[in-house]
């Protein structure tokens, strides 16, 4: 149990996850036991003081994961959910949780339409589930469910009488999205009039309001924010812990004794585990979060970053990277760097040749690559270093069909070495593309990190055009693109030169090429 959990440690605001409880309650999301075990883990080594893990009389799965992050998890305070009904009390309990967090409707459209119950059995029922919890010996907490649309009256008399039953903690949820920062704030404000118990804060992102409305609710005194990872959960999520998080440090000056370094990694954890694509715009983890692509953009920041960034958050504060994006916007500045980054020192002439092609690419429509903005480079610059790229394809076998698991033989030139290897996959693609990473071994660690293809019109020979982006064992990464009538084949060049830049860069980078700025990462597209 975390002692945090209380409020003390010298943190201003709980943070309270549910990412593995309302996470899960994203329509499509369901996490494997194991998965749920090791989210749990990565949230205590980044300090969360309590997590929310999840509903364990929703099925002997959800109880065994509750069990298991109870037994594994000691750095926080493990908590389980329940309704204010005996069953599903004691199958929280059953699971060694630390906190039961137990739950009733109190709007009247959810009481009669939802529970088919009247206000009276609302606080008999509350009433006797906070005592069954207390009598375990365990904290609780009460949610009064759609606390935005319940009569202000009745809020504050079952927050009164939760606080009489034992309750360590009320959380008011904005059920269904529809709380305000002012709303919110008011509510928060009226029920600490009436009750001393500490306050959490539980909002839904229906009108894209959900942070805004928690931090509305801290500001009024609220101890405790409930938050997921990349915002998901139920319809439109919940307030999002990054952002969350990083708001409450970065602009309020509160402190939650999270480690924020380790936010992108989770986030990208819970993407994985959810197939959710965190879209690029989002904000603290998402790929753009802190890329540059304008000309006046990119040489600002080149030279400061505060210019065109928050300042107050780097992108190091949440373990992210910077990035200059090199397309149609971009300037000489962030084309000069990549290229220097990656070794090349182009002539100024040269130089504006290379800018005026790359935007002339970009302004086509088209994506602007890595591999790109190198071939551009290089047959300006005449300087193809011919067979010396570090991975050369030499041959590739697939077989596929209905009775057979699909299987690719490579047979690649790495360095001077020539290497073969042969996977499985679900499908010719993903096994061509696991026997190219298999070639490769594991130095350096190459992941494909995303993966395009371009929509196929036309006939049945029409060309696909297949986009790869790969990333090392050092976040550093670079993207790719071919297009061939062969979409196995499109797909195996285009990671062949997503890799290809990436030794590139990490061989420049291991010589001790002439870096100006350092703290730099360079990516194009
Ligand atoms: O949104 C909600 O009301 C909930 C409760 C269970 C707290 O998730
Ligand atoms: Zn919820």
């Amino acid at each position: 149990m975390s002692t945090s959990a209380n409020g003390s440690d010298g943190i201003d605001v709980v943070v309270f996850d549910t990412t593995l409880r309302d996470g899960e309650q994203t329509p499509g999301v369901s996490f494997a036991v194991p998965d749920k075990v090791k989210v749990a883990k990565k949230l205590e080594e980044m300090g969360v003081p309590v997590i929310e893990a999840g509903f364990p009389i929703n099925s002997e799965e959800e109880a065994e994961a509750v069990r298991q992050i109870a037994e594994a998890v000691e750095g926080s305070t493990i908590c389980a959910l329940a309704r204010v009904v005996d069953a599903d009390v004691q199958a929280a309990l059953d699971c060694g949780v630390d906190m039961v967090h137990v739950f009733v409707p109190t709007s009247e459209v959810q009481i009669k339409h939802a529970l088919h119950a009247t206000p009276q059995k609302v606080v008999e029922r509350t009433q006797s589930a906070i005592k069954r919890v207390k009598d375990a010996g365990v904290a609780c907490m009460f949610s009064p469910m759609d606390a935005t649309r319940t009569d202000p009256e009745f809020l504050v008399e079952i927050c009164q009488i939760a606080e009489e039953a034992g309750a360590d903690w009320i959380n008011l949820p904005d059920t269904v999205g529809v709380g305000t920062p002012r709303s919110v704030q008011e509510m928060v404000e009226r029920v600490r009039r009436h009750v001393q118990t500490p306050i959490s804060i539980h909002c839904h992102n229906d009108f894209g309001l959900a942070v805004a409305n928690t931090l509305a609710a801290v500001e009024a005194g609220a101890r405790m924010v409930q938050v997921a990872m990349n915002g998901i959960g139920e319809r439109a999520g919940n307030a999002s812990l990054e952002q969350t998080v990083m708001a409450l440090h970065c602009l309020y000056g509160k402190r939650t004794g999270l480690k924020t370094e380790k936010l992108y990694e989770l986030s990208r954890l819970i993407e994985r585990l959810t197939g959710i694509p965190t879209p690029p715009y989002q904000p603290v983890i998402g790929a753009n979060a802190f890329s540059h692509e304008s000309g006046i953009h990119a040489a600002g920041v080149l030279e400061k970053p505060s210019t065109f960034e928050p300042g107050v958050m780097t992108p190091e504060m949440v373990g992210h990277r910077r990035r200059i994006v090199i397309g149609k916007h971009a300037g000489t500045h962030a084309v000069q760097q990549a290229l220097e980054e990656a070794g090349l020192h182009p002539t100024d002439e040269e130089l504006r040749e290379i800018v005026r092609r790359v935007k002339s690419l970009g302004g086509k429509g088209k994506r602007v690559t890595y591999a790109d903005l190198f071939a551009i480079a290089e047959s300006v610059m005449a300087r193809v270093p011919k067979g010396q790229r570090a991975l050369e394809l030499e041959q590739i076998v697939v077989t596929t069909g209905n009775k057979t698991v699909p299987t690719a033989s490579v047979v690649a030139r790495v360095g001077s070495e020539t290497r073969t290897a042969a996977q499985l996959g679900v499908g010719p693609v993903d096994a061509a593309l696991k026997a190219v990473r298999a070639i490769l071994g594991e130095h350096p660690r190459v992941e494909i990190v995303e993966f395009h293809l371009d929509a196929i019109s036309g006939g049945s020979d029409a060309v696909a055009t297949v986009l790869v982006t790969v990333e090392d064992e050092t976040g550093r990464r670079t993207s790719a693109q071919a297009a061939h009538e062969d979409i196995v084949i499109a797909s195996v060049e285009a990671l062949v030169a997503a890799v290809n830049q990436l030794m590139r860069l990490r061989s420049a980078q291991a010589q001790g090429q002439p870096q100006q700025r350092p703290k730099l990462e360079q990516e194009v597209a």
